[in-house]
Protein backbone atom coordinates (compact mmCIF):
# COMPACT_ATOMS: atom_id res chain seq x y z
CA UNK A 1 0.00 0.00 0.00
CA UNK A 2 1.11 3.65 -1.03
CA UNK A 3 1.52 6.65 1.63
CA UNK A 4 1.64 4.96 5.13
CA UNK A 5 -1.47 2.37 4.57
CA UNK A 6 -3.46 4.76 1.99
CA UNK A 7 -5.27 2.18 -0.33
CA UNK A 8 -4.33 3.09 -3.87
CA UNK A 9 -7.44 2.14 -5.72
CA UNK A 10 -8.13 1.39 -9.83
CA UNK A 11 -11.59 2.83 -10.64
CA UNK A 12 -12.23 1.08 -13.34
CA UNK A 13 -14.67 2.80 -15.87
CA UNK A 14 -15.74 6.37 -15.62
CA UNK A 15 -19.20 6.89 -16.28
CA UNK A 16 -21.85 7.90 -13.70
CA UNK A 17 -21.11 5.55 -11.33
CA UNK A 18 -17.54 5.24 -11.93
CA UNK A 19 -17.07 9.20 -11.62
CA UNK A 20 -19.30 9.55 -8.72
CA UNK A 21 -16.73 6.91 -6.89
CA UNK A 22 -14.06 8.62 -7.75
CA UNK A 23 -15.34 11.38 -6.29
CA UNK A 24 -16.42 9.46 -2.94
CA UNK A 25 -13.03 8.26 -2.60
CA UNK A 26 -11.22 11.49 -3.14
CA UNK A 27 -13.66 13.63 -1.42
CA UNK A 28 -15.76 11.44 1.07
CA UNK A 29 -14.27 8.56 2.43
CA UNK A 30 -11.05 7.95 4.46
CA UNK A 31 -8.15 5.69 4.19
CA UNK A 32 -8.20 5.52 0.02
CA UNK A 33 -6.98 7.43 -2.91
CA UNK A 34 -7.33 7.53 -6.34
CA UNK A 35 -4.44 6.18 -8.47
CA UNK A 36 -5.61 4.94 -11.53
CA UNK A 37 -8.88 5.81 -13.52
CA UNK A 38 -9.98 3.71 -16.43
CA UNK A 39 -12.25 3.59 -19.29
CA UNK A 40 -11.96 2.66 -23.53
CA UNK A 41 -13.33 6.59 -23.39
CA UNK A 42 -9.52 8.31 -23.32
CA UNK A 43 -10.80 11.89 -23.30
CA UNK A 44 -13.17 10.94 -20.28
CA UNK A 45 -10.97 8.76 -18.80
CA UNK A 46 -7.87 11.84 -19.03
CA UNK A 47 -11.07 14.49 -17.85
CA UNK A 48 -11.78 12.79 -14.74
CA UNK A 49 -7.74 11.76 -13.73
CA UNK A 50 -7.20 15.85 -14.35
CA UNK A 51 -9.83 16.22 -11.17
CA UNK A 52 -7.89 13.94 -8.74
CA UNK A 53 -4.50 14.88 -7.51
CA UNK A 54 -1.53 11.81 -8.09
CA UNK A 55 -4.15 9.94 -10.28
CA UNK A 56 -2.81 8.32 -13.92
CA UNK A 57 -5.59 7.72 -16.43
CA UNK A 58 -5.33 4.20 -18.32
CA UNK A 59 -7.23 2.90 -21.55
CA UNK A 60 -6.67 -0.72 -20.78
CA UNK A 61 -7.51 -2.02 -17.31
CA UNK A 62 -4.79 -4.66 -17.40
CA UNK A 63 -1.91 -1.93 -17.32
CA UNK A 64 -4.19 -0.13 -14.22
CA UNK A 65 -3.92 -3.38 -12.49
CA UNK A 66 -0.22 -3.91 -12.95
CA UNK A 67 0.69 -0.53 -11.80
CA UNK A 68 3.06 -0.36 -8.46
CA UNK A 69 0.80 2.09 -6.78
CA UNK A 70 -2.64 -0.24 -7.50
CA UNK A 71 -3.73 -2.14 -4.51
CA UNK A 72 -7.28 -2.63 -5.07
CA UNK A 73 -9.83 -2.36 -7.73
CA UNK A 74 -13.35 -0.59 -7.84
CA UNK A 75 -15.24 -2.31 -11.09
CA UNK A 76 -17.82 0.47 -12.48
CA UNK A 77 -17.85 -0.85 -16.05
CA UNK A 78 -20.85 -2.16 -17.91
CA UNK A 79 -21.93 -5.42 -16.82
CA UNK A 80 -20.66 -7.56 -19.60
CA UNK A 81 -16.92 -6.10 -19.20
CA UNK A 82 -16.84 -7.33 -15.27
CA UNK A 83 -15.72 -11.04 -16.14
CA UNK A 84 -12.18 -9.98 -17.91
CA UNK A 85 -11.75 -7.34 -15.11
CA UNK A 86 -12.19 -9.63 -12.50
CA UNK A 87 -9.63 -12.42 -13.77
CA UNK A 88 -7.06 -9.83 -14.57
CA UNK A 89 -7.60 -8.55 -10.80
CA UNK A 90 -7.34 -12.08 -9.48
CA UNK A 91 -3.93 -12.95 -11.40
CA UNK A 92 -3.04 -10.00 -9.53
CA UNK A 93 -4.32 -10.72 -6.18
CA UNK A 94 -6.23 -7.55 -5.90
CA UNK A 95 -9.42 -6.98 -3.95
CA UNK A 96 -11.97 -6.01 -5.79
CA UNK A 97 -15.25 -3.99 -5.32
CA UNK A 98 -17.67 -4.96 -8.20
CA UNK A 99 -20.18 -2.73 -9.05
CA UNK A 100 -23.32 -5.24 -9.65
CA UNK A 101 -24.02 -7.25 -11.64
CA UNK A 102 -21.34 -9.69 -10.86
CA UNK A 103 -21.83 -10.76 -14.51
CA UNK A 104 -24.39 -10.58 -16.51
CA UNK A 105 -25.84 -14.45 -16.91
CA UNK A 106 -25.09 -17.37 -14.36
CA UNK A 107 -22.95 -19.22 -16.43
CA UNK A 108 -20.08 -16.14 -16.45
CA UNK A 109 -20.88 -15.58 -13.00
CA UNK A 110 -19.63 -19.49 -12.48
CA UNK A 111 -16.53 -19.41 -13.95
CA UNK A 112 -16.07 -16.37 -12.05
CA UNK A 113 -16.68 -18.02 -9.11
CA UNK A 114 -14.63 -20.94 -9.98
CA UNK A 115 -11.39 -18.84 -10.33
CA UNK A 116 -11.68 -17.64 -7.24
CA UNK A 117 -11.87 -20.06 -5.45
CA UNK A 118 -8.67 -21.22 -7.29
CA UNK A 119 -6.84 -18.27 -5.45
CA UNK A 120 -8.26 -19.84 -2.19
CA UNK A 121 -9.47 -17.27 -0.61
CA UNK A 122 -12.00 -14.43 -0.89
CA UNK A 123 -11.11 -11.51 -3.12
CA UNK A 124 -14.60 -9.86 -4.29
CA UNK A 125 -17.06 -7.76 -2.59
CA UNK A 126 -20.14 -7.44 -4.93
CA UNK A 127 -21.82 -3.60 -4.87
CA UNK A 128 -25.08 -4.52 -3.62
CA UNK A 129 -25.19 -1.26 -1.64
CA UNK A 130 -28.61 -1.65 0.00
CA UNK A 131 -27.22 -3.94 2.83
CA UNK A 132 -25.37 -0.98 3.79
CA UNK A 133 -28.52 1.63 3.73
CA UNK A 134 -29.32 2.68 7.59
CA UNK A 135 -33.08 1.41 7.00
CA UNK A 136 -32.23 -1.92 5.91
CA UNK A 137 -29.27 -2.28 8.08
CA UNK A 138 -32.12 -1.62 11.31
CA UNK A 139 -34.89 -4.18 9.27
CA UNK A 140 -32.50 -6.46 9.11
CA UNK A 141 -31.33 -6.58 12.59
CA UNK A 142 -34.62 -6.56 13.80
CA UNK A 143 -35.65 -9.68 12.03
CA UNK A 144 -32.39 -11.31 13.24
CA UNK A 145 -33.25 -10.49 16.47
CA UNK A 146 -35.90 -12.88 16.65
CA UNK A 147 -38.56 -10.37 18.03
CA UNK A 148 -41.28 -10.40 15.74
CA UNK A 149 -41.07 -14.16 15.00
CA UNK A 150 -40.40 -15.93 11.86
CA UNK A 151 -40.83 -13.20 8.51
CA UNK A 152 -43.66 -14.85 6.27
CA UNK A 153 -44.12 -12.11 3.50
CA UNK A 154 -42.07 -9.46 2.31
CA UNK A 155 -43.78 -6.85 0.43
CA UNK A 156 -41.55 -4.39 -1.75
CA UNK A 157 -42.10 -1.21 -3.78
CA UNK A 158 -39.24 0.04 -6.47
CA UNK A 159 -40.54 3.05 -8.08
CA UNK A 160 -38.33 5.48 -10.40
CA UNK A 161 -39.72 8.30 -12.23
CA UNK A 162 -38.63 7.19 -15.56
CA UNK A 163 -36.78 4.88 -17.48
CA UNK A 164 -33.69 5.69 -19.97
CA UNK A 165 -33.80 5.23 -23.57
CA UNK A 166 -33.88 1.63 -24.89
CA UNK A 167 -34.86 0.10 -21.13
CA UNK A 168 -36.18 -3.11 -21.75
CA UNK A 169 -38.40 -5.25 -20.10
CA UNK A 170 -35.84 -7.85 -19.72
CA UNK A 171 -33.73 -4.76 -17.55
CA UNK A 172 -36.40 -4.58 -15.22
CA UNK A 173 -35.86 -7.61 -13.86
CA UNK A 174 -31.95 -7.70 -14.68
CA UNK A 175 -30.83 -3.91 -13.38
CA UNK A 176 -34.42 -3.27 -10.87
CA UNK A 177 -35.54 -5.77 -9.61
CA UNK A 178 -32.09 -7.74 -9.00
CA UNK A 179 -31.92 -5.62 -5.52
CA UNK A 180 -34.98 -7.14 -4.72
CA UNK A 181 -33.31 -10.37 -5.41
CA UNK A 182 -30.17 -9.20 -2.99
CA UNK A 183 -32.15 -7.30 -0.07
CA UNK A 184 -34.64 -10.92 -0.01
CA UNK A 185 -31.84 -13.27 0.02
CA UNK A 186 -29.97 -11.00 2.41
CA UNK A 187 -33.30 -10.02 5.04
CA UNK A 188 -34.30 -13.81 5.02
CA UNK A 189 -31.08 -15.77 4.80
CA UNK A 190 -32.64 -17.52 1.96
CA UNK A 191 -32.52 -18.63 -1.17
CA UNK A 192 -35.36 -17.47 -4.02
CA UNK A 193 -36.43 -21.06 -5.29
CA UNK A 194 -38.94 -19.54 -7.76
CA UNK A 195 -40.29 -16.44 -9.71
CA UNK A 196 -43.11 -15.83 -11.55
CA UNK A 197 -43.88 -12.01 -12.88
CA UNK A 198 -46.98 -10.71 -13.04
CA UNK A 199 -48.62 -7.27 -15.00
CA UNK A 200 -51.62 -5.22 -15.22
CA UNK A 201 -53.61 -5.93 -18.67
CA UNK A 202 -52.80 -2.16 -19.60
CA UNK A 203 -48.98 -0.53 -19.37
CA UNK A 204 -49.25 2.88 -17.20
CA UNK A 205 -49.82 5.42 -20.32
CA UNK A 206 -46.55 6.80 -18.63
CA UNK A 207 -44.76 3.43 -19.85
CA UNK A 208 -42.63 3.66 -23.61
CA UNK A 209 -43.71 1.67 -26.32
CA UNK A 210 -42.91 -2.00 -25.79
CA UNK A 211 -42.46 -1.80 -21.64
CA UNK A 212 -44.67 -3.30 -19.68
CA UNK A 213 -44.74 -1.06 -16.89
CA UNK A 214 -45.88 -1.94 -14.27
CA UNK A 215 -44.96 -5.34 -13.62
CA UNK A 216 -45.42 -7.56 -10.17
CA UNK A 217 -42.81 -10.05 -9.19
CA UNK A 218 -43.38 -12.86 -6.94
CA UNK A 219 -40.13 -15.00 -5.19
CA UNK A 220 -40.46 -17.96 -3.27
CA UNK A 221 -38.18 -18.94 -1.01
CA UNK A 222 -36.33 -22.04 0.35
CA UNK A 223 -37.69 -21.22 4.07
CA UNK A 224 -41.13 -20.93 3.22
CA UNK A 225 -41.26 -17.16 2.66
CA UNK A 226 -43.55 -16.00 0.02
CA UNK A 227 -42.17 -12.17 -1.63
CA UNK A 228 -43.21 -9.93 -3.41
CA UNK A 229 -42.33 -6.38 -5.77
CA UNK A 230 -44.15 -4.18 -7.33
CA UNK A 231 -42.15 -2.72 -9.64
CA UNK A 232 -43.19 0.59 -11.55
CA UNK A 233 -40.17 2.52 -13.18
CA UNK A 234 -42.02 5.52 -15.13
CA UNK A 235 -43.87 6.57 -11.78
CA UNK A 236 -43.02 10.45 -12.29
CA UNK A 237 -43.45 10.96 -8.95
CA UNK A 238 -39.44 10.53 -8.26
CA UNK A 239 -37.32 7.25 -6.87
CA UNK A 240 -39.29 5.32 -4.10
CA UNK A 241 -38.18 2.11 -2.16
CA UNK A 242 -40.16 0.67 0.57
CA UNK A 243 -40.42 -2.84 2.00
CA UNK A 244 -42.33 -4.38 4.77
CA UNK A 245 -41.66 -7.66 6.43
CA UNK A 246 -44.59 -9.37 7.52
CA UNK A 247 -43.67 -11.75 10.22
CA UNK A 248 -45.77 -13.98 12.69
CA UNK A 249 -45.78 -11.27 15.85
CA UNK A 250 -45.77 -7.94 13.78
CA UNK A 251 -44.79 -5.97 10.73
CA UNK A 252 -42.16 -3.75 10.26
CA UNK A 253 -41.83 -1.19 7.37
CA UNK A 254 -38.95 0.81 6.03
CA UNK A 255 -38.94 3.22 3.19
CA UNK A 256 -41.04 6.08 4.33
CA UNK A 257 -38.71 8.66 3.92
CA UNK A 258 -40.16 10.58 7.12
CA UNK A 259 -37.21 13.35 6.55
CA UNK A 260 -38.38 16.69 6.75
CA UNK A 261 -42.51 17.43 7.24
CA UNK A 262 -43.73 20.32 6.24
CA UNK A 263 -47.57 21.81 7.02
CA UNK A 264 -48.07 24.81 5.05
CA UNK A 265 -51.49 26.32 2.57
CA UNK A 266 -53.42 23.56 3.96
CA UNK A 267 -51.64 20.56 3.18
CA UNK A 268 -48.31 18.80 5.25
CA UNK A 269 -46.08 16.45 3.25
CA UNK A 270 -42.23 15.79 2.79
CA UNK A 271 -40.32 14.93 -0.50
CA UNK A 272 -39.46 12.35 -2.63
CA UNK A 273 -35.71 11.59 -4.12
CA UNK A 274 -35.32 12.21 -7.56
CA UNK A 275 -32.95 9.38 -8.34
CA UNK A 276 -31.32 6.10 -7.07
CA UNK A 277 -28.18 8.62 -6.43
CA UNK A 278 -29.88 10.77 -4.22
CA UNK A 279 -31.45 8.00 -2.01
CA UNK A 280 -28.63 5.66 -1.40
CA UNK A 281 -26.29 8.30 -1.19
CA UNK A 282 -24.72 7.39 2.15
CA UNK A 283 -25.32 3.44 1.39
CA UNK A 284 -22.92 4.31 -1.40
CA UNK A 285 -20.68 5.84 0.91
CA UNK A 286 -21.06 3.18 3.87
CA UNK A 287 -20.62 0.40 1.29
CA UNK A 288 -17.17 1.93 -0.33
CA UNK A 289 -15.94 3.21 3.46
CA UNK A 290 -16.62 -0.61 4.27
CA UNK A 291 -14.53 -1.75 1.50
CA UNK A 292 -11.53 0.03 1.88
CA UNK A 293 -11.49 -0.62 5.56
CA UNK A 294 -12.11 -4.81 5.03
CA UNK A 295 -9.02 -4.56 2.49
CA UNK A 296 -6.69 -2.28 5.18
CA UNK A 297 -7.34 -5.21 7.50
CA UNK A 298 -6.52 -7.65 5.13
CA UNK A 299 -10.17 -8.95 4.68
CA UNK A 300 -13.16 -9.41 2.60
CA UNK A 301 -16.74 -8.93 3.57
CA UNK A 302 -19.89 -7.76 2.00
CA UNK A 303 -21.84 -9.30 -0.80
CA UNK A 304 -20.08 -12.06 -2.64
CA UNK A 305 -19.31 -13.75 -5.47
CA UNK A 306 -21.87 -16.29 -4.47
CA UNK A 307 -24.20 -13.70 -3.53
CA UNK A 308 -23.03 -11.98 -7.44
CA UNK A 309 -24.15 -15.68 -8.75
CA UNK A 310 -27.26 -16.58 -6.76
CA UNK A 311 -28.66 -13.02 -8.30
CA UNK A 312 -27.76 -13.99 -11.55
CA UNK A 313 -29.20 -17.27 -11.38
CA UNK A 314 -32.85 -15.54 -9.87
CA UNK A 315 -32.65 -13.13 -12.69
CA UNK A 316 -32.17 -15.41 -15.76
CA UNK A 317 -35.30 -17.49 -14.17
CA UNK A 318 -37.09 -13.94 -13.85
CA UNK A 319 -36.17 -13.19 -17.20
CA UNK A 320 -37.80 -16.84 -18.54
CA UNK A 321 -41.25 -16.40 -16.14
CA UNK A 322 -41.48 -12.75 -17.89
CA UNK A 323 -41.35 -14.00 -21.12
CA UNK A 324 -42.85 -17.44 -20.92
CA UNK A 325 -45.67 -16.00 -18.54
CA UNK A 326 -45.32 -18.96 -15.95
CA UNK A 327 -43.52 -19.82 -12.85
CA UNK A 328 -39.86 -20.66 -12.85
CA UNK A 329 -37.54 -22.71 -10.76
CA UNK A 330 -34.47 -21.07 -9.86
CA UNK A 331 -31.53 -23.62 -11.08
CA UNK A 332 -28.69 -23.13 -8.55
CA UNK A 333 -25.68 -25.48 -8.14
CA UNK A 334 -24.28 -26.37 -4.69
CA UNK A 335 -23.11 -23.58 -2.10
CA UNK A 336 -19.29 -23.80 -2.16
CA UNK A 337 -17.03 -24.33 1.20
CA UNK A 338 -15.54 -20.92 0.20
CA UNK A 339 -19.07 -18.88 0.67
CA UNK A 340 -20.63 -20.41 3.10
N1 LIG B 1 -25.47 -0.17 -7.43
C1 LIG B 1 -26.28 0.59 -8.14
O1 LIG B 1 -27.25 1.12 -7.63
C2 LIG B 1 -26.00 0.83 -9.59
C3 LIG B 1 -26.68 1.85 -10.27
C4 LIG B 1 -26.37 2.08 -11.61
C5 LIG B 1 -25.44 1.29 -12.24
N2 LIG B 1 -24.81 0.29 -11.55
C6 LIG B 1 -23.81 -0.57 -12.19
O2 LIG B 1 -22.60 0.19 -12.35
C7 LIG B 1 -21.93 -0.21 -13.54
C8 LIG B 1 -21.71 1.02 -14.41
O3 LIG B 1 -22.96 1.62 -14.70
P1 LIG B 1 -23.06 3.16 -15.17
O4 LIG B 1 -24.49 3.52 -15.03
O5 LIG B 1 -22.03 3.99 -14.50
O6 LIG B 1 -22.68 3.02 -16.72
P2 LIG B 1 -22.12 4.16 -17.71
O7 LIG B 1 -22.49 3.69 -19.07
O8 LIG B 1 -22.54 5.51 -17.24
O9 LIG B 1 -20.53 4.06 -17.53
C9 LIG B 1 -19.77 2.96 -17.94
C10 LIG B 1 -18.37 3.45 -18.30
O10 LIG B 1 -17.54 2.31 -18.54
C11 LIG B 1 -16.78 2.55 -19.72
N3 LIG B 1 -16.39 1.25 -20.26
C12 LIG B 1 -17.06 0.44 -21.13
N4 LIG B 1 -16.37 -0.70 -21.33
C13 LIG B 1 -15.26 -0.63 -20.57
C14 LIG B 1 -14.16 -1.50 -20.36
N5 LIG B 1 -14.09 -2.70 -20.96
N6 LIG B 1 -13.17 -1.10 -19.52
C15 LIG B 1 -13.23 0.11 -18.91
N7 LIG B 1 -14.26 0.98 -19.08
C16 LIG B 1 -15.26 0.61 -19.89
C17 LIG B 1 -17.67 3.38 -20.61
O11 LIG B 1 -16.92 4.11 -21.57
C18 LIG B 1 -18.33 4.31 -19.56
O12 LIG B 1 -17.57 5.47 -19.33
C19 LIG B 1 -22.82 -1.29 -14.17
O13 LIG B 1 -22.37 -2.56 -13.76
C20 LIG B 1 -24.19 -1.00 -13.59
O14 LIG B 1 -25.04 -2.14 -13.52
C21 LIG B 1 -25.06 0.07 -10.24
Amino acid sequence: MTQRGTLGVAVIGTGRMGADHVRRIDEVISGARVAAVVDVDAERVKAVADGVDGCTPYTDPAAAMAAPDVDAVLIASPGPAHEAALLTAFAHDLPVLCEKPLTPDPASALRVLEAEQKRGHRLVQVGFMRRYDAEYVRLKALLDSGELGRPLMLHNRHRNASTPPGFTNAMIINDSVVHEMDVTRWLLDQEITAVTVMRPARASANAPEGLHDPQFVVFETDGGALVDVEINVNCRFGYQVQAEAVCENGTARIGDAHGLLVNTAGRWGGSVAPGFVERFEEAYDRQVQAWVDATRRGEVTGPSCWDGYAAAAVCEAGVRAQTEGRRVEVDLVERPALYR
